[in-house]
């Protein structure tokens, strides 16, 4: 029997994955060599004719089964890259989306000129929101909360790889709670926002593998949203900034959420297919 060379295993692997459904099979099983080999992708394509070790074979058969069985690739590699780094990713925590990015450029747009802001990263997960804005604010500090205390230690992992642990404080903690009214420059949070009613249409990876308590969002979806815009204010300084992530249809209930409340020049910003994905608002 032929050998088993990194070409021919991609070439097996890509048909197996489609088969399964897949949506990208050939960079599925890049990646997933990649990582059994412990190399870059693109090296893959250096020496296409290696051969693959008996230990190598054994252990990839078990991850392309893994993902064939529909786990998320992330889960299975350990790594998401966000912004411009990558981030340990866990089950049992939020795989960080491209379209989240937008939060973090808001921040930094918003914190232009800012000596050394304060920043309040609600609901962190892997802390790839607040990680990503102290490694481009080198003179701001931050504290990145969740209710869930495994999240906290990816983020601590997280921010020792980037290198910002010493600017960020971690809290356990329920939404706001914890904090001292006008602490904050800018909150930033990309909250559970899914409505009970959208949850059948996710799809079946999101569904069957990530953590329901970081995607359901109460009824409607906006009973995080609405805390978070309700109580936000009070702790933030005056000229403060909150940044919060929605689901794009949610945008008009969400405005409205700011009527009578102390914000002003309330703006919702597209994600990189164009959707209102995210609402910026400042303190008065
Ligand atoms: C949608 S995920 C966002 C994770 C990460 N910030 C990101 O953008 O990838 C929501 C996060 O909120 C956390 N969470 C849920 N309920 C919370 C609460 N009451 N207080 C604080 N955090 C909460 C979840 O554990 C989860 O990590």
């Amino acid at each position: 029997m032929a050998r088993w060379t990194v070409k021919r295993l991609l070439g097996w692997t890509q048909e197996y994955l489609a088969q399964k459904g897949s949506p990208s099979p050939r960079r599925e099983g890049e990646e997933l060599l990649a990582h059994v080999l412990g190399i870059k992708r693109l090296d893959l394509y250096l020496d296409p004719q290696r051969p693959l070790t008996k230990e190598e074979l054994e252990k990839f058969k078990i991850l392309v089964k893994r993902r064939a069985r529909g786990e998320p690739i992330q889960y299975i590699t350990g790594r998401q890259g966000f912004w411009k780094h990558e981030f340990l990713v866990a089950p049992g925590s939020l795989i960080p989306r491209p379209d989240s990015e937008i939060l973090v450029q808001a921040v930094l747009e918003g914190m232009k000129g800012r000596k050394a802001p304060l920043i309040l990263d609600v609901g962190t997960g892997t802390g790839c929101l607040i990680i990503s804005i102290l490694a481009d604010l080198p003179q701001a500090k931050g504290i990145a909360l969740d209710i869930d205390p495994q999240a906290l230690e990816l983020t601590r992992a997280n921010a020792h790889r980037v290198g910002v642990e010493e600017r960020l404080a971690l809290i356990q903690g329920d939404l706001l709670t914890p904090f001292k009214r006008g602490a904050f420059h800018a909150i930033v949070s990309n909250p559970p926002y899914i409505a009970p009613e959208e949850w059948d249409t996710l799809p079946r990876e999101v569904r069957e593998h990530e953590p329901p308590r970081a995607l359901q969002g109460g009824e409607k979806g906006l009973y995080y949203i609405s805390q978070l815009i309700a109580r936000g204010w009070e702790y933030l300084k005056p000229q403060g900034l909150l940044v919060l992530e929605m689901g794009w249809e949610q945008k008009e209930k969400v405005k409205m959420l700011f009527k009578g409340k102390p914000y002003k020049e309330v703006e919702l910003l597209t994600d990189l297919g164009g959707r209102d994905r995210a609402v910026r608002a400042w303190r008065e």
